[in-house]
């Protein structure tokens, strides 16, 4: 399939209806995705980006329908990673000698990955590529969010391909994000951010400033998964503006895992406490280990305040609460409030291993942690909401 995106650019990627998670195992992709390839045509024709491996031949295949693949001057290589850049064997396998163009960190990558010695041209901040009539100008944005991605600028239609940035997993043939759901939308883009993006955020928000400094004309933002925003692809600018930001609703989330329901109702209280201290602030309560864990971070990463809960089991936390907390710490959230619950049996570990991690992570305690022996009797679930009021408070 190949869609035109304007007369210069032909869209030539993958749409993945089937994929469910990315990373491996790490993140959830319940709208499947898309990795997007887009041929520059001018007197010469430059391919930017490829897909994911698994469709390396379904592609090559597909662009050689769209294109005599001799007729390819040049591939630009944006991102290394394997859904970018998968089918880059194949199809230098069949024009082995077409130059790439990539940063200096993505040859590192694509010889780490792929251990063959393409014809590899190196660029930096500012170079240009001449097609003839038209010109891709690059724009490495080391780690957004690998060392080696990049951007590149086409002047004449005033297109940014800006590869993962301003991504999302979200398949679908509409091929342009005006025509999706608007709220299922932002919400794949906030959860793109906040899994993959945030703990690079001051380098999102430099990257953006340097981009508007240079003053270009933008019409159309085409990233490597999703859709391509061409009406008011500064809306996607403002909003990872706004999430660079240390970005925050009024929200407080109660993270939990419960042997026999004990933290559970632990839970509940503290929440209603919360409810009861800061009316209007949405609290929102969900079982680690029956929630997706990418919904998880997402939630996270609104709120004001994570109250985090567990029992206490071999003298440590249950593996669903450790893999969140682990996700946590990995993100580096900052500006944001932390406290521990959890009832135990004898030994009780579980709420101080909480507080380590959560310091650990950078976020403040907001309370000493509560830990409630057995099961909370009435008291103990009147010391719950105490503590849940106690919380509301520090907001
Ligand atoms: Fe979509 Fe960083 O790869």
């Amino acid at each position: 399939m190949a869609v035109k995106i304007t007369d210069n650019v032909t869209w030539v990627g993958k749409i993945d209806w089937d994929l469910n998670k990315f990373h491996g195992e790490e993140y959830s992709t319940f709208k499947g995705s898309s990795y997007n390839a887009y041929l520059v045509r001018g007197e010469k024709t430059a391919l930017v980006d490829t897909v994911y491996r698994p469709f390396a031949r379904e592609f090559v295949d597909g662009l050689a329908r769209e294109i005599d693949l001799s007729r390819i001057d040049f591939v630009v290589a944006n991102h290394a990673e394997v859904d970018h850049s998968g089918a880059l064997p194949e199809l230098l396998r069949r024009i082995p000698d077409v130059p790439v163009y990539c940063t200096a960190n993505a040859v590192k990558s694509l010889r780490g990955h792929y251990h063959a010695d393409w014809n590899f041209r190196t660029v930096g901040a500012g170079d240009t590529l001449d097609l003839g009539g038209r010109s891709l100008t690059f724009i490495p944005a080391p780690m957004l969010h690998w060392p080696d991605s990049m951007f590149c600028y086409l002047d004449t239609d005033a297109i940014l391909f800006s590869n993962d940035a301003f991504g999302h997993h979200y398949a679908s043939e509409a091929m342009f994000a005006d025509l999706v759901d608007q709220a299922g939308l932002e919400h794949e883009c906030l959860k793109y951010y906040a899994n993959i993006l945030t703990p690079f955020s001051r380098m999102v928000t430099k990257k953006i400033e340097e981009f508007a400094a240079l003053k270009l004309p933008l019409t159309a933002i085409c990233p490597s998964h999703g859709l391509v925003w061409r009406k008011d692809p500064m809306w996607i600018v403002g909003k990872y503006l706004e999430w660079a930001a240390d970005y925050q609703e009024n929200q407080v989330t109660v993270i939990y895992d419960t042997m026999w329901d004990a933290t559970r109702e632990m839970a509940d209280a503290i929440a209603k406490g919360v409810r009861a201290g800061a009316p209007g602030t949405t609290v929102k309560v969900l079982h680690v280990g029956h929630r997706d864990k990418n919904e998880i971070v997402t939630e996270i990463f609104k709120s004001r305040l994570v109250a985090a809960g567990c029992s206490t089991i071999n003298r440590g936390l249950l593996s669903a609460m450790t893999g969140i907390l682990e996700m946590v710490k990995g993100l580096s959230f900052r500006n944001k409030l932390g406290a521990a619950f959890g009832s135990y049996g004898w030994s009780g570990e579980s709420v101080g291993l909480i507080e380590k991690w959560l310091a650990e992570s950078g976020l403040t305690l907001a309370a000493e942690g509560l830990k409630i022996n057995w099961r909370a009797d009435a008291e103990g679930l009147a010391r719950c909401e105490e503590f849940g009021r106690t919380l509301a408070a520090r907001l």
